[in-house]
Parts: C-alpha cells; sequence; structure tokens
C-alpha cells in the first residue's frame, strides 16, 4: 500500500521535475542571458579616462592625440580589437613597452579587472572608426539616387523644405547618420527608397562632410550596450528580429549567428535599403516606427556589434598543448599546476576571460618578465587562435579534481 503510493508520489515529483526543467528551458529560450552584454561590461567613456589617467596617452596616441614613442591605438580598420586580440598584441608587446617605461621613469600602471575591460572597451571603440569614403564618388550618388531632389538647396528654403545639402553635414558622423537613415521620412508615394551598395553610403557621407576625414566618433564612445539591450526591447525590434531564433521572426535574425555590415555607414546603408519593407511590416503588425536619439542610436549600435565580439570559444585539450608549447608550462608546470618559480593557475575557483588574462599580464607581467630574463628563457608570445584554447584550458579543472 505505502510502497503504491510512494510510487504515486514519486511519479508526481518526476513529472513535476520534467515540467520545471521544460520551463526552465523554455525560459532560457525566451530569456537570452544577460551576459551577452558581458564584453563591454567596460564603459568606453571611462576607458577614455583611463587611458589619460593612468598615462597610456603619454605614449601611445588614439585617432593623432597623444604620445609618438608608440603605435597608434585608434587607427586601422582592417584590425578589430575584440578583447581576444587586444590580450594578444599587449601580452606580445608587452616586455618592450615596459622596457620603455622604465626608460622613461613611468610608474607600471596598476589596473584592475574593471578598469581593463574599461580601457578594452574604450580600445575597441576607437578601431570602430568608419571609412572616409570617396567624395567625389559621393557626390554623383547623391544625384544618382536622387538625394538631391530634396536636399539640392537650389530653391529658396522654407520652414517646411527638407534640410539642405549644407545642414546635413550636421548629421555626417557615423552614428548620427545611422539615426538620420533610421529617422528619415518615406519617400513620397511609397517609392521604393534607392539601393545602397557596400561602401557607397560611405561615399555619400563623406560628400556630406566636403571630404574631410571621420575621426574618433564621441557618441559612440558614450554609449552603452546594457542601454542598447534595453531600447532594443523598448522599440521593438525584438518582435520582428530574433537575436538567437527566439522570438520575432519577420525580420532577418540580428543575433551573433549572423554577420552584420561590416562597418556603422555601411549598418546605416542597409537601414535605409530596408526601410520600406520594414515599414510595411511594421504597418502589418501595427506597430508605431520608433525614432531614435543620436545617444540612443549609439547604444543600440553598441549592443548590436557587441554581441558578436563575445569571448572566443576553444579547447582544453588544445590549450593545454599551447600552454606547454608556448612555453608558459616552464615557470607554471605543464598543467598549470605551479612550481617553485611561479604559481598554479587552475582550479583556483576563477573563472579566466580575455578580460582577466589582459588583468594579470598588467598586475603580474612585470614580475613575470623578470623572471623571463632570469631563467634567460624567450618571452612567450601569443597568437590569436590560442586565447580561447588557453582559457578554456585554464576553467578546467586540474586531474584528480571535478
Ligand atoms: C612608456 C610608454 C608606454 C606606456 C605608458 C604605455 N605603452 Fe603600450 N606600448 C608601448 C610600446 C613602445 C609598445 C610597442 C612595443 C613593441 O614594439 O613591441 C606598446 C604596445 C602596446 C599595445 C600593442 C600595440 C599594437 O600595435 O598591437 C597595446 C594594445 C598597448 N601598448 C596598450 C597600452 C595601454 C592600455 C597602456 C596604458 C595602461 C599603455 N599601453 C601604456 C609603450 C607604452
Ligand atoms: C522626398 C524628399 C527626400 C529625399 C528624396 C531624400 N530626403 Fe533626406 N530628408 C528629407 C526630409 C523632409 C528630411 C527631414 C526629416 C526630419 O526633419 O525629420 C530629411 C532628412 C535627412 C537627413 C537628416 C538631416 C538632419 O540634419 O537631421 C539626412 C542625413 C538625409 N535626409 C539624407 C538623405 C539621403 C542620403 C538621401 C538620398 C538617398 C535623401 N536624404 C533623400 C527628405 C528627403
Ligand atoms: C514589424 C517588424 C519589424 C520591426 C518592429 C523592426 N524590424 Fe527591422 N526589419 C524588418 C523586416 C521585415 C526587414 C527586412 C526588410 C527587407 O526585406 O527589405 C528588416 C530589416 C532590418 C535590418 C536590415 C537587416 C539586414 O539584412 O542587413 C536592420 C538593420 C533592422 N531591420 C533593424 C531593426 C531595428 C534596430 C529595429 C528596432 C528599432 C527593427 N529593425 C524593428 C521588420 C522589422
Ligand atoms: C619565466 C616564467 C614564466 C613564464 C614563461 C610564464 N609565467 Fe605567468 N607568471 C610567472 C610568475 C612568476 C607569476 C607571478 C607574478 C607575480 O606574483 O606578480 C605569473 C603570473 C601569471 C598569472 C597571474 C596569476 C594570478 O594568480 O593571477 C597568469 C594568468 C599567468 N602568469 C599566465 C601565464 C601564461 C598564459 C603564460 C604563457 C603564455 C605564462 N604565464 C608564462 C612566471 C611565468
Amino acid at each position: 500500500m505505502t510502497s503504491k503510493r510512494q510510487l504515486v508520489v514519486s511519479v508526481v515529483f518526476a513529472a513535476a521535475a520534467l515540467a520545471l526543467l521544460g520551463g526552465v528551458l523554455w525560459w532560457e529560450r525566451a530569456h537570452p542571458p544577460a551576459t551577452w552584454s558581458a564584453m563591454p561590461s567596460g564603459k568606453p567613456v571611462r576607458g577614455a579616462a583611463l587611458f589619460k589617467d593612468k598615462g597610456c596617452v603619454r605614449c601611445h596616441a588614439i585617432k593623432g592625440s597623444g604620445g609618438n614613442s608608440a603605435p597608434e591605438l585608434g587607427s586601422d580598420l582592417d584590425v578589430r580589437r575584440t578583447p581576444s586580440q587586444l590580450v594578444v598584441s599587449m601580452w606580445n608587446h608587452a616586455p618592450r613597452m615596459w622596457a620603455q617605461m622604465k626608460a622613461k621613469e613611468i610608474a607600471y600602471p596598476k589596473l584592475g579587472e574593471q578598469e581593463v575591460a574599461d580601457l578594452f572597451a574604450y580600445l575597441y571603440t576607437a578601431r570602430c572608426i568608419d571609412e572616409t569614403g570617396d567624395a567625389e564618388r559621393g557626390g554623383r550618388l547623391f544625384e544618382l539616387k536622387g538625394c538631391n531632389r530634396c536636399h539640392g538647396g537650389r530653391t529658396v528654403p522654407t520652414k517646411e523644405s527638407p534640410p539642405s545639402l549644407d545642414s546635413l553635414r550636421s548629421s555626417a558622423s557615423p552614428v548620427a547618420w545611422a539615426r538620420a537613415m533610421w529617422n528619415h521620412p518615406p519617400l513620397p508615394n511609397d517609392e521604393e527608397p534607392p539601393q545602397f551598395e557596400a561602401r557607397d553610403m560611405n561615399d555619400v557621407m563623406a560628400f556630406a562632410r566636403k571630404g574631410q576625414s571621420i575621426g574618433l566618433d564621441w557618441l559612440l564612445v558614450a554609449a552603452d550596450a546594457d542601454r542598447g539591450w534595453k531600447l532594443y526591447r523598448e522599440k521593438a525590434c525584438v518582435t520582428c528580429h530574433s537575436l538567437r531564433g527566439e522570438a520575432g521572426r519577420v525580420g532577418p535574425d540580428l543575433g551573433p549567428g549572423r554577420e552584420l555590415p561590416a562597418t556603422i555607414v555601411q549598418l546605416a546603408g542597409s537601414m535605409w535599403n530596408h526601410s520600406l519593407a520594414m515599414s510595411r511590416a511594421m504597418n502589418a503588425k501595427g506597430v508605431k516606427r520608433p525614432r531614435f536619439s543620436d545617444a540612443e542610436m549609439a547604444d543600440l549600435i553598441a549592443f548590436l556589434y557587441s554581441i558578436r565580439a563575445s569571448e572566443p570559444g576553444g579547447s582544453a585539450t588544445l590549450g593545454e598543448v599551447t600552454f606547454d608549447g608556448r612555453g608558459c608550462g616552464s615557470c607554471h608546470g605543464p598543467h598549470g599546476e605551479g612550481t617553485e618559480s611561479a604559481p598554479g593557475l587552475r582550479g583556483k575557483d576563477r573563472r579566466y576571460s580575455s578580460i582577466s588574462l589582459g588583468t594579470a599580464l598588467w598586475q603580474h607581467g612585470p614580475e613575470m618578465n623578470k623572471r623571463v630574463v632570469e631563467k634567460g628563457v624567450k618571452w612567450p608570445d601569443l597568437s590569436e587562435g590560442d586565447v580561447g584554447d588557453l582559457i578554456a584550458f585554464l576553467n578546467s579543472a586540474p586531474a584528480g579534481r571535478s
């Protein structure tokens, strides 16, 4: 009798547990984890202040302002500064950087994990400069695509007339241009918007800028990916665009599984290209087209790009080989277990990430470099593909522990 009752009870429990599990899985699908915005858990604007306060600016310039004894850190569009790329370039350049600090009698900056996150977010943003574009070609496109019909500015302006070409200039920075393209009024009579391919929009913007090159976009430095994630929900993007196939499917997925245009001005072009189709979809769904301020557009862009710059994945097995192969094992032991000359790194309940590796470099690097010199070994260089594997290895439990 009792055993039958026990059976019933346990069946009920099992069913409840299953339902709970199902519920959790459903919830996880419906609620993308907040860690997506974890990459810029750093704030670029705080990073900009640290870059000055910690003395980086005495040697490094960003967009031409700062010292010139070290590489410029704000140029080179081809090098995207994801956290793992930053760790690798700092790691490999560190001994020479410290040598210069010593020579110049600049104290080694002490950086905590949050500060490294802030600096990385700033350096990442500083690299997100757009291409300046070809103003002459832009001028031809401006006519060809019919922008000059309204923005030609040949007629005497009235209060209602569209802004003149000259006044478009005030919107001619990447984030402001994206805001302008998003907020742009529809063309009359449901006209299809003329399409912009690849760098066309950069050329048009260059024309509006009269060829002046693009500097650091301060709107982006002030941006906040967490606010962008909030806007993404509040402005109803989420009703039509899923991020990982879990929500709206009316428009294309905008999550990390799909490439976004390479630069912000190209994203602006894509928003323009799709504006009519998107408006129609909104009408059909009874969604009012949201408007954006410059700051809001900056936050949204920071969010959309940040979820693509997440931590690299990797294999702990490969990481173990790399760890020893790169020479880390000669001090930390082949399995990272520690030796008398360097501490053990694994199984200490810490989670490594690109940010914490960067922090370890600033906190322990000079001491590490001293041992390198004492032992007469080579400073271990890293390559970009190593970081994900190394992190996976450092985060795995040492043998004998689970
Ligand atoms: C005393 C001058 C000096 C200071 C201060 C300094 N650096 Fe450097 N840094 C250098 C030099 C020199 C190099 C290039 C070393 C080489 O040639 O390998 C470098 C390289 C780098 C690189 C790699 C550059 C590349 O081309 O990939 C990064 C990233 C970097 N530093 C970041 C920082 C940050 C962040 C700070 C402040 C916390 C800082 N540096 C402070 C001198 C300095
Ligand atoms: C049918 C007329 C018309 C056409 C064609 C047109 N625009 Fe506009 N545009 C406007 C109006 C009207 C505004 C002002 C909207 C407002 O104030 O919200 C505007 C605003 C803008 C702004 C923002 C200006 C600011 O200072 O905020 C930009 C940038 C812009 N247009 C670029 C373009 C480009 C590039 C093209 C060609 C692809 C184009 N426009 C085609 C009518 C037009
Ligand atoms: C009512 C549905 C709907 C809403 C709401 C919506 N979109 Fe869209 N969006 C679409 C559709 C449909 C397309 C594809 C249009 C086409 O095929 O030309 C699209 C296309 C896009 C594209 C171009 C994608 C590409 O392939 O490059 C971007 C970027 C975009 N939307 C951003 C946004 C953002 C940001 C928001 C929130 C502010 C938003 N959308 C809100 C329906 C929507
Ligand atoms: C020449 C010896 C040597 C080599 C080679 C070496 N390290 Fe270190 N490492 C040290 C020493 C010594 C410390 C502790 C420094 C201190 O106490 O400030 C350290 C500290 C660290 C820390 C910080 C530990 C903590 O508790 O926060 C990390 C992470 C680290 N090393 C990773 C590496 C990686 C990854 C490599 C290979 C790419 C490497 N090390 C190569 C000697 C070395």
